[in-house]
């Protein structure tokens, strides 16, 4: 039976890959800042740890703990909205801590046993934010690009030792908890000078039209983990996928 192991798992897009994974038939590692075992279905396949990605000392513990996995899953993760010139400096190192730093900490401590079995799988979660710019968005989508980039290196890195790495992008998903946690920390957005454009950018957010799915999320998820001759980019979600057609 093979093994998964998710970051984020309290919510949104890393709740619903767990559950994806445990349907069918694997062993989760769910892992989320606070463990809570209620969020998730009762499984003798499951089990819950603590898992914050911004604290080198609680990855090494988390891994040790979870012992052999066969896939990783980077999925933890927020935005944050506000103009480059007025978002403060202190929101975009937390984004970089958590989005990127945190990503390259939790993959650099599992590489090792992935490496020595010659098998294994990273997905990394971004974002079609790389794909295509949106004003508002710059410390979030550079977070995220800067995983874009990690993560095409790493392939060529681990390909000799027969470990597969994969990019899954969604596209935007207001059901999942993400708008929420990002308006919870908006700091920067009420600048005069911007307030035009402030206004523009929520009202072209708030337009109907396709979005993302956390379903969308696990499956593209499940792609990159179980299909060998998946691409390295992997939108997930109808808007994703037009968003990555057009380029
Ligand atoms: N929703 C979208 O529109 C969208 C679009 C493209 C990409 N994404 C990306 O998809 C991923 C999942 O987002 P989501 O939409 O599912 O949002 P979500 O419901 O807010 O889930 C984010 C998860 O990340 C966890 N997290 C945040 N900081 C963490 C840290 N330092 N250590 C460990 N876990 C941490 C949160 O845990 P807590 O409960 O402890 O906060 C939560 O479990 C993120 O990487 C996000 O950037 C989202």
């Amino acid at each position: 039976m093979n093994t998964i192991l998710i970051t984020g798992c309290s919510s949104g897009f890393g709740l619903e890959t767990a559950g994806y994974f445990l349907d069918r038939g694997w062993k989760v590692i769910a892992t989320m800042r606070t463990p809570r075992e209620d969020v998730l279905p009762r499984s003798e396949h499951l089990r819950v740890l603590a898992l914050d990605v911004t604290d080198a000392d609680g990855i090494r513990r988390t891994i040790e703990a979870a012992g052999p996995i066969d896939a990783l899953v980077n999925n933890a993760g927020f935005g944050s909205a506000a103009p480059a010139e007025t978002t403060p400096m202190a929101t975009v190192r937390e984004l970089f801590e958590t989005n990127t730093l945190g990503t390259m900490a939790v993959t650099q401590a599992v590489l090792p046993q992935f490496r020595e079995r010659k098998a294994g799988v990273v997905v990394n979660v971004t974002s079609t934010v790389t794909l295509r710019s949106l004003p508002l968005l710059s410390a979030y989508t550079a977070s995220k690009a800067a995983v874009n980039a990690y993560t095409e290196v790493l392939a060529l890195e681990l390909e000799p030792f027969g470990v597969r790495v994969r990019l899954v992008l969604p596209g935007r998903a207001p059901e999942t908890r993400f708008g929420e946690t990002a308006r919870s920390r908006v700091q920067g957005l009420d600048h005069e000078a911007y307030a035009d454009l402030v206004k523009s950018v929520f009202a072209r957010f708030a337009e109907p039209g396709p979005i993302t799915h956390a379903q969308d999320v696990a499956e593209a998820v499940w792609r990159a983990v179980t299909d060998p001759t998946s691409p390295m980019r992997i939108p997930a979600g109808a808007d994703a996928v037009i968003w990555a057609e057009e380029g």
